[in-house]
């Protein structure tokens, strides 16, 4: 049987399985990797003088990761620049974020191609290779020219910008060509592979014929596929030890008042600077629940060296400090605002004593806290879940509170509908979307894409 070999910038080696702490992401690959063998190759988050390509293995719970570390030109250009100062903010819509800097686009391709000469010679002729996220849309085709005819599949995280926004990125042409060395690319939503399908047919001159692009020679796969998540093991976190106490916790911090939570990495396609404003607004427009509820803001702060996070983490400040000056009382704050992450049993808990998530991202590839939320509730008494409308998830859970999140009012509005809705009607919401990630959950999304890429394991396969 052919092995699979995952490529990502960031490798994340299993940590135990009940330490809690690994995301949805690193335990679907993991679980991958020991169905198919084979190993996840990656960047090991550390710095080094000058790049070796020395190989670092490691083997925990069946899973194998060989690990590199990179010099600090690459981690300025490849990683800090063309990745999370180039691609992030265009690829998220933020035209006024991205910055264009010929090292930047230079440092990218030496890292792809450092990463395909150091990957190369541990790939045999029967393994298939699956790439992971924007970091790395070259490598494919990097591994091509160093002669590699194995199947390539690669599967984009965040959203796929609109033709007429990529067109603004100088490589943009000779980046979408490269992706035709693969022969399978995965999107989460179809609004995110119709606009690469879209920008490949209008400016490439590629075709499409029964779900496959073509272009010259070249034949590629593309489909939408959206992650999802182990919601029967997250409902099993939020009552855990660790989840019931951090449930009980929650609850004694509220003091009977109704808890809105937010949970994301500190960046500014997250939407929080509206959310603190939407609720503000709420505050404004109704006086008398002031003290009736809290938002719990976590947010761990990401990518600190980049200039855009610096900022959005000071005006946050700015912000949640102004709000609170505004209309706390001696025995009420209306916004705890925390800058660090927690193990995800301890998050379970946390949302499932909220009777509110709000996950309002201005632009995200998938969004898997709004899933998670809705996985940790108690069936019988479940909360709400209010979800910006430019999600990904928002194509699967259109049974959330779907809102604009440029818009305050209407945020404040959902907050309201929120907190009124009768019972009967969250259970209802609730259950509806809990079908869905149960039928679509993360072993389905990794079973639906090797399948394609690798073709059904064995035992899977239909009697001739
Ligand atoms: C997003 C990206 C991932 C990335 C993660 C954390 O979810 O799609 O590829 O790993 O953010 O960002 P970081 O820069 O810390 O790896």
């Amino acid at each position: 049987m052919s092995r699979l070999i995952i490529i990502s910038n960031r490798v994340s080696a299993p940590k135990g399985s009940d330490s809690g702490a690994q995301g949805g992401l690193a335990v679907a690959l993991a679980s991958a990797l020991r169905e198919y063998k084979g190993m996840w190759f990656g960047w090991s988050g550390e710095q080094t003088d000058e790049y070796t390509g020395q190989i670092t293995f490691q083997r925990s719970e069946g899973v194998t990761t060989a690990t590199v570390d990179l010099e600090e030109q690459d981690i300025d250009e490849y990683y800090n620049g063309y990745a999370n100062r180039t691609l992030w903010p265009l690829f998220h819509y933020r035209v006024d974020l991205a910055e264009y800097e010929r090292e930047f686009a230079g440092g990218y391709q030496r890292v792809n191609e450092r990463f395909a000469d150091t990957v190369q010679p541990l790939i045999e002729e029967e393994d298939a290779v699956w790439i992971q996220d924007y970091h790395l849309f070259p490598l494919g085709e990097e591994l091509r020219k160093r002669g590699a005819r194995n199947r390539l599949g690669f599967f984009l995280h965040i959203p796929w910008p609109p033709r007429r926004l990529l067109s603004i990125l100088p490589e943009a042409q000779t980046l979408v060509r490269s992706l035709f060395a693969y022969d399978v690319i995965g999107f989460h939503t179809e609004e995110w592979l119709q606009s690469f399908c879209d920008y490949a047919i209008a400016e490439l001159g590629a075709t499409e014929e029964d779900g496959e692009l073509v272009l010259d020679d070249r034949r590629v796969k593309v489909m939408a596929c959206p992650i999802g998540i182990d919601a029967d093991e997250f409902a099993r976190l939020a009552t855990s030890t660790r989840g019931r106490l951090a449930f009980r916790q929650m609850r004694d911090a509220a003091v009977g008042r109704d808890m809105i939570v937010g949970v994301d990495r500190l960046d500014y396609s997250k939407g929080l600077e509206e959310r603190f404003l939407g609720y503000e607004r709420f505050l404004v427009e109704h006086p008398e629940e002031r003290k009736e509820v809290t938002l719990l803001q976590i947010a761990p702060p990401s990518r600190a060296t980049v200039g855009s996070y610096q900022k959005i983490r000071s005006t946050l400040e700015g912000l949640a400090g102004r709000i609170n000056g505004g209309y706390a009382d001696i025995d009420w704050v209306p916004i705890r605002y925390v800058n660090q992450g927690y193990p995800r049993d301890v998050l379970a808990g946390i949302y499932r004593a909220a009777k509110i998530g709000l996950v309002t991202p201005l632009r995200d590839g998938m969004n898997l806290v709004a899933k998670e939320y809705v996985a940790a509730q108690n069936p019988e008494d479940p909360g709400v879940l209010i979800l910006s409308r430019f999600a990904g998830a928002a194509s699967q859970l259109t049974d959330a509170v779907l809102i604009n999140p440029y818009s305050a009012e209407e945020m404040s509005d959902a907050i309201m509908l929120a907190l009124r809705m009768p019972k009967e009607e969250r259970i209802e919401r609730w259950q509806k979307m809990m079908a869905i990630l149960t039928a679509e959950d993360i072993g389905w999304w990794r079973r639906t894409f090797t399948d394609v890429l690798m073709g059904p394991p064995l035992e899977m396969e239909a009697e001739p």
